[in-house]
């Protein structure tokens, strides 16, 4: 059987990705964000993860303001990284694991979710920053994923409530895929920031660190926080946390917390991460 052993938190900031690509990590700027990073590389390299169910938003990269799913699961073989405008990221492509993937879709559909399935697109760096800040530079990457996107981009986004009750479902939906496989979930994103607007460049380490602890410690009331609450408190950008709530759905109601880091700023974002193992796993 299939099991979900541990979860992931992290932002997914794309000027993580370009110092990455250029070379700049030990740059003074980026060296304390990076050595944030240090503990997890050397975990994820011990649990060696068959599949990572990739939580993230598209930043208006596959799905232009056209069409805009709510939840999107990609079903795809392989996955292209996006070209945002500076072309592609110098980075592997993505493989992906369609047969977990649809069996993962019917399960939620048949648990009242509806997904939008999706059997081709790109993937912007709201996946792939993600990927290198745990895997570092590869020629692969070293397991497969399947990435589900989730609209926190144009109002209305999911609550932070259905989100939380998504990954429970996908804990089920998961443990009931009959091959032996360690299936870890990531929640990227946030944490606190805006773009755009006269509260751009907003940060708010209170709100951010009570959210970490919550999240961790209490994750029924950081499911209960009101998507208005990010948005004044967090930012227009900062509902972005909401796709943690997935990850920890998919965990224990107590979990084992191997890594906090809180680190302000990375470009306009205050950068989150959390490494949490399931005490049930093996
Ligand atoms: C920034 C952060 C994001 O999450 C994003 O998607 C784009 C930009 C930033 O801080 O620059
Ligand atoms: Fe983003």
């Amino acid at each position: 059987m299939a099991r979900i052993t541990a979860g992931v938190a992290t932002s997914h900031v794309p000027a993580i990705g370009a110092a990455i690509d250029l070379g700049k990590t030990r740059d003074p700027y980026w060296q304390p964000l990076f050595a944030g990073y240090d503990f997890v590389k050397q975990w994820i390299a011990n649990e060696k993860p068959d599949v990572v169910f990739l939580v993230y938003n598209d930043h208006a990269t596959a799905f232009d303001l056209n069409f805009i799913p709510t939840f999107a699961i990609g079903c795809a073989e392989r996955f292209q990284p996006a070209d945002e405008g500076w072309g592609p990221r110098p980075v592997p492509e993505v493989i992906g694991h369609p047969v977990l993937a649809a069996h993962i879709a019917q399960s939620l559909i048949e648990s009242d979710f509806d997904l939008t399935i999706v059997n081709r697109m790109d993937v912007d760096h709201g996946l792939t920053v993600p990927l290198s800040l745990m895997f570092g530079q590869p020629d692969a990457w070293p397991c497969r994923v399947i990435p589900f996107a989730v609209n926190v981009v144009q109002y209305p986004a999911p609550s932070g409530k259905r989100c939380y009750a998504l990954g429970k479902a996908l804990r089920a939906a998961v443990e009931s895929f009959d091959e032996d496989l360690n299936v870890q979930v990531w929640g990227t994103g946030g944490m606190s920031h805006q773009l755009q607007g006269p509260r751009a460049g907003l940060i708010n380490k209170e709100f951010d660190n009570a959210f970490l602890e919550k999240l961790v410690n209490d994750p029924d009331s950081a499911a209960a926080i009101p998507l208005v609450e990010y948005l004044r408190e967090a930012g227009s950008e900062g509902v972005e946390l909401v796709m943690w709530l997935i990850m920890r759905g998919a965990l224990d109601a107590r979990v084992l917390e191997r890594k906090r880091f809180y680190h302000v700023p990375a470009s306009n974002t205050a950068v989150g991460h959390l490494v949490l193992e399931n005490m049930s796993a093996p």
